[in-house]
């Protein structure tokens, strides 16, 4: 595996190494260096280039890439360079000091976008050439202004940047986010701006906001749900973009497209990659084939058509060549195994008629729905069948009937939504006078009391609505209810269900508690505790401090208890004869506690956010 020295210093030039692994493919040479000062395309950073200094060989270093664990360095060569080679390694450190320049601006203008809007999730970053951040969300254009003074702020107090190795668990505790992909073939890593919550990220970081320069925000872009917050720094003084490789001639960029082609075709026939993936490695913005064509701005007039019309035969022959290209998909995700945030995509800018189809995402069911189907399994082999009652309910059913009458004051908890009652206005007063949207599948418990068959061993998973919209409640949410009646019902029958349970869903370690609590519908009442899976009931992690998903050595799960006479009698069973016990938990909140899923806005989970959602 390649060591990645330019994650432990962003700032080496040179370095002395060993080769590999060294492969031609066409006239383009693939080195696996043993230490890499080459940033490998990914998290929105551009490859580093360079050169590659063998005894008696040089190679100049077009493209770097992420494969496995190693760093695969796509190479022009004049002369040899095998494996076990002594090379001396050159990286090009006007282009690489730019793009940590730009990488460090995009997080401190995360930090200011954070400090002056609320409620964005960040969603990836481009750092290449014309940057840009990306959050699910939106921001008004006034923010401009103070998110860029903000950002000219942070980089005025020339606060130190530092990189931290991580483990996973390190990240998720101390991360002020954690992006969707995280890679597999990385090391983890964190970088802190002084004063700032870490944020997960493995590119090259300048060493303090100072070195960034000014910021200028060049746009604040609102489309759909998303905005992109569009950025540049001072880039004249420091570098000119098209001189990096210094003074390169027309017949060296020749010589190097004719490279660029036959590794192209190379690459086609080995048929290793999708058609989508080689259009963008071979033509997208960030390909070599593009970088060269942007280089001929750099040499003398005369030469430059000459140029010109090699670059676009290249362009032309890969183009007919991917449009003859059928083969099924066998996508490389490699390159997509960013360490921040996903490689901006819009370098497929273009449109192919000839291009074959390309199978049609695979979709799944939503974390909820999946969560309904495990519960229902669950319980139907300790015989709890699922049921289905009404999720607009008479009052009566909702509250009346569970022992709570119209002024009772355990009502308020519920945040009812109550609707008009259509048609003929009903009674005054009855059984049927008011409607609600139920707000807990209690209600199901007297209607299946009502079905007159004993026992009773009821699941009823359903909708359920409160007048509550914030970061921890969502309107409309899920509850499973589960009741059993019977004669000589215990608390140990209680226990042993909701123990069942507890291992069953969350796994065979885990251990429940009951505290006593209050619920009008049932005497005595509990709530109950799982123990959490992270620090197992200590409330300390293995070789941490607090826990930080529990904190206290317990998740809550929800209530139950034994049901109440008062209930049993409203649905004319005698309570002399028979009970039973009941419980009610929200399926959102106790299928988070099983993956640990920290979600810090959990209307999230209905924003139909399909990157979001394909996570689970
Ligand atoms: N319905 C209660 C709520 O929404 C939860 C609950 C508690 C249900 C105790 C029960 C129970 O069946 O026994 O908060």
């Amino acid at each position: 595996m390649t060591d990645l020295i330019y994650l432990k210093d962003s700032y080496r030039k040179t370095l002395k190494t060993k080769i590999l692994k060294a492969e031609r493919k066409g006239d383009v040479l693939l080195v696996v260096p043993k230490d890499c000062i080459f940033y490998p395309q990914g998290g929105g950073q551009p490859s580093d280039t360079g050169r590659i200094k063998g005894k008696s060989s040089e190679a100049r270093v077009l493209h770097a890439r992420m494969s496995g664990g190693n760093v695969v360095l796509e190479c022009s060569l004049t002369g040899t360079l095998n494996a076990g080679d002594a090379v001396e390694c050159t990286v090009n450190w006007d282009r690489r000091f730019r793009n940590m320049r730009r990488h460090t601006a995009g997080h401190v203008i995360h930090e200011a976008v954070m400090s002056v809007t609320a409620g964005l999730t960040p969603l990836r970053a481009d750092h290449g050439d014309n940057p840009f951040i990306e959050y699910a969300g939106s921001i008004t254009r006034d923010k401009t202004d103070p998110i860029e003074v903000k950002a000219n702020e942070i980089v005025a107090r020339d606060l130190p940047v530092t990189a931290e190795f991580v483990s996973f668990d390190q990240l998720s505790e101390k991360a002020a986010f954690i992006p969707p992909h995280l890679p597999n073939n990385k090391p983890l890593r964190i970088v802190t701006i002084e004063g700032y919550r870490p944020v997960p990220d493995g590119g090259t970081q300048v060493s303090s906001t100072g070195e960034v320069g000014p910021i200028r925000i060049t746009g604040i872009e609102n489309r759909d749900d998303k905005v992109r917050v569009e950025y540049a720094i001072n880039e004249e003084s420091k570098t000119d973009t098209t001189q990096e490789e210094g003074g390169i001639s027309a017949q060296e960029i020749i010589s190097l497209l004719l490279e660029v082609q036959s590794s192209a075709f190379s690459l086609i026939d080995s048929h290793e990659r999708s058609a989508d993936d080689l259009r963008i490695r071979l033509l997208g913005s960030k390909s070599p084939l593009t970088g060269l064509t942007r280089k001929i701005r750099s040499i003398p007039k005369s030469d430059a058509s000459r140029v010109g019309i090699v670059a676009n035969e290249v362009k032309k022959s890969i183009e007919q060549k991917l449009s003859g290209y059928i083969r099924p998909e066998l996508l490389n995700r490699e390159a997509a195994a960013s360490p921040d945030l996903p490689d901006s995509d819009t370098d497929r800018g273009y449109f192919d008629p000839t291009e074959p189809g390309s199978s049609p995402p695979v979709g799944h069911l939503h974390i909820v729905s999946q969560a309904i189907t495990e519960i229902t399994d669950i319980f139907a082999r300790i015989g709890f069948s699922r049921v289905r009652h009404p999720e607009v309910d008479w009052d009566w059913y909702a509250f009346e009937s569970l022992n709570m009458p119209l002024s009772h004051p355990a009502r308020d908890e519920w945040e009812t939504f109550f609707i008009e009652y259509p048609g003929t206005r009903p009674p005054e007063k009855g059984k049927f006078t008011r409607i609600v949207l139920t707000p807990h599948t209690s209600n199901g418990q007297v209607r299946e009391m009502e079905k007159g068959e004993l026992p009773i061993r009821m699941i009823n998973i359903a909708k359920c609505y409160r007048r509550q919209s914030d970061v921890s409640h969502t309107p409309m949410f899920h509850q499973f209810e589960g009741l059993y009646v019977d004669r000589g019902v215990s608390i140990a029958h209680l226990k042993g269900v909701i123990m069942y349970f507890a291992r069953s869903f969350y796994g065979s370690d885990r251990e429940i508690r009951l505290r006593p609590f209050h619920f009008q519908f049932t005497e005595p009442s509990f709530e109950i505790d799982v123990s959490c899976g992270i620090c197992h009931g200590k409330g300390v992690p293995p070789g941490g401090s607090v826990c930080r998903l529990c904190k206290s050595g317990w998740l809550e799960l929800g209530g139950a208890g034994m049901v109440h006479p008062n209930v049993l009698k409203a649905a004319g069973i005698d309570p002399k004869i028979y009970n039973g016990f009941a419980f009610g938990w929200g399926v959102e909140r106790t299928y988070m506690m099983k993956s640990g899923t920290k979600i810090d806005d959990l209307r999230i989970l209905y924003g139909n956010d399909i990157r979001f959602l394909e996570q689970f």
